[in-house]
């Protein structure tokens, strides 16, 4: 059965202090949740990932970071390596947001570059793709998604799959207030796994986590995970905030 996920993206947000209150009201609010066949994961900035490791060890939240470089090492002034992260602990590193694509200018061929040293450490990618709203205007929303998809994915092997977990975020939807609806949300993550099936398998495209992401709150939360090929989100703003955070966490 495949994995729900609900996995916070913290963003460059919140220093140490507040990084140590947020673990703490998470946790008071999920301890008496008995989430079966469910994965919690907050992603702090790369200084704050020691500490959250440290206060999550007891805890069924996971850890993962929000970016990584390509390269094994090297002369990359203030980059933060694959190996770095994994020799601290850190098991997940989300690939591929939008805000690195769009302010950073990470291609697709980078983001394959990103996603195979994630991959050959060990670590687990949390890859993120979605279309602009210009695509989905002109009605390329579903040739842009597929494309993301071959271009920063399809390079790997179908046993890789194990350890990709995908974020399907519509960049209109993110730090915008407006989601996707539901169908919306369905439709494309139904083409997602269908695209998988055709390159790889069955067995794949079932097996993969496909998360939602874009303005997911309290309060529209449960209508976007009752969609069949939904399985979890990826929640920026309202992760923040322990109650939100756990309101979705218990929507799931
Ligand atoms: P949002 O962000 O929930 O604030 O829209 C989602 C994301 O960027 O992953």
């Amino acid at each position: 059965m495949r994995k729900k996920i609900v996995a916070g993206n913290w963003k460059m947000n919140i220093n140490v202090n507040e990084t140590r209150t947020l673990i703490a009201g998470i946790h008071q609010e999920i301890e008496a949740f008995q989430l079966q066949n469910t994965r919690v994961v907050i992603s702090p900035s790369h200084i704050n990932l020691s500490t959250a490791l440290a206060l999550t060890k007891e805890s069924i939240m996971e850890v993962a970071a929000q970016n990584m470089h390509q390269a094994k090492n090297g002369a990359f002034t203030g980059e933060v390596s694959a190996d770095m992260l994994q020799s601290i602990g850190v098991q997940s590193v989300i690939i591929g947001h939008s805000e690195r694509r769009e302010y950073f200018k990470e291609t697709d061929a980078i983001l394959a570059e990103k996603v195979s040293a994630v991959l050959e450490n060990g670590m687990e990618a949390i890859f993120c793709f979605g279309e602009l709203l210009e695509d989905r205007k002109s009605g390329n929303h579903f040739k842009v998604v597929k494309s993301q998809l071959q271009n920063g994915l399809f390079h790997l092997e179908s046993k890789d799959f194990k350890n990709i977990v995908l974020a399907y975020e519509p960049v209109w939807a993110i730090g915008t207030g407006e989601t996707a609806s539901p169908e919306q949300a369905q439709e494309m993550h139904a083409l997602i796994r269908k695209t998988l099936a055709e390159k790889y398998n069955q067995e794949v495209a079932d097996s993969v986590s496909i998360l939602y992401g874009g303005s997911v709150k309290p309060a529209n939360a449960n209508e976007i995970f009752s969609k069949e090929d939904v399985d979890g989100g990826l929640i920026g703003g309202a992760s923040l905030k322990p109650a939100d955070f756990a309101a979705i966490i218990k929507a799931i």
